[in-house]
């Protein structure tokens, strides 16, 4: 069991599962819908969780009626949340069409509340982590400022930065960091269609640090510190059935596998198997 704190998101997740996706200007029929907790970092947290792990929040809590079941949904994965910063205002939102034909998710998300900031992080004490894991959100500066901040503290501290969009000046984190979790959708924003040359361009910016990028359903994809290249298949489910925050739990089984020291190889494996039963379900609960 380690100790580990995340920085992100925690939001709302409105769900309407539905037969197809809906053409533009179209009124359909959800089969289902459901209200979830979602957002990278808690979702990642509440995988650590089940694998056993003692995990805490650091993002932004909104205070209205919207955020209960956020708060009852990190309560009861045992996250702790003292750490977040508490404001005025309705958290992040998420409109999820879940497409039942094939599970892939189209996601709209809206956000008016700041993201976390460096003077919060400064009060966190660093000792009893034995990982953080970072969401490389908006707020690069900041995060850059915390990750300065805890290789000035706890040199020895292992660090994760996962990089889903392209956001100004984001890779100036990337030296920063032990691992980089990048998403294909990185990689095709950097021009590159294919996984290894996108992660030796990565290596450019990253010269300390494991790098790592997820491709779906082609798997993962990964270069270690000695710029040996390595590859895991995903792990398809007899039937996908939910693809949302499938790089959330490949994340966190990553994590995971990293702690417990295992290889490159034997570290993208856990996280495709991991990712691959969780398309196979609904939600991201009773995964181990
Ligand atoms: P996200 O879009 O949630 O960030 P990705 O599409 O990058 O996630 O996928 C993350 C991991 O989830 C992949 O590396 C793969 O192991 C697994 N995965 C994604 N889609 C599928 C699928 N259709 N079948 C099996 N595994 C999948
Ligand atoms: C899934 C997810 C959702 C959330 C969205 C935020 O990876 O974390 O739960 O609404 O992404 O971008």
């Amino acid at each position: 069991m380690k100790h580990i704190l995340a920085v992100g998101n925690a939001t709302l997740d409105l769900i309407f599962a539905l037969e197809d996706y809906p053409r533009e200007d179209s009124e359909v029929r959800a089969q289902d819908m459901q209200m979830r907790r979602g957002g990278n970092a808690a979702n990642t947290l509440a995988v650590l969780s089940q694998l056993g792990h003692r995990c805490a929040l650091a993002g932004v809590l909104a205070d209205g009626a919207e955020s209960d079941l956020i708060l009852a949904d990190l309560a009861r994965h045992h996250i702790d949340t003292s750490a977040c910063q508490k404001l005025a205002g309705r958290p992040p939102t998420s409109c999820v069409l879940l497409n039942r034909r094939d599970g892939k998710r189209t996601i709209v998300h809206y956000r008016d509340i700041p993201e976390y900031s460096f003077g919060s992080f400064q009060q966190i004490r660093l000792a009893p982590w034995d990982w953080i894991h970072f969401e490389a959100r908006s707020n690069v500066g900041e995060l850059a400022c915390m990750l300065r901040h805890v290789r000035d503290q706890r040199p020895d501290l292992r660090c994760s930065l996962e990089v889903e969009k392209a956001r100004p000046w984001v890779r100036q984190l990337f030296p920063m960091v032990d691992v980089l979790l990048c998403s294909r959708a990185y990689a095709h924003a950097k021009g590159f269609a294919q996984p290894y040359p996108f992660l030796h361009w990565l290596r450019e910016q990253a010269p300390q640090a494991d790098l790592i990028v997820a491709w779906g359903e082609e798997g993962a994809y990964g270069l270690d510190r000695y710029d040996q290249q390595h590859h895991s298949p995903a792990f398809a489910p007899p039937e996908v059935k939910d693809t949302l925050g499938a790089g959330d739990t490949f994340n966190a089984a990553v994590i995971d596998a990293f702690l417990r020291d295992l290889t490159l190889d034997e570290i993208l494996q856990a996280g495709c198997h991991l990712a691959g039963v969780k398309c196979g379900q609904e939600g991201l609960d009773d995964l181990v």
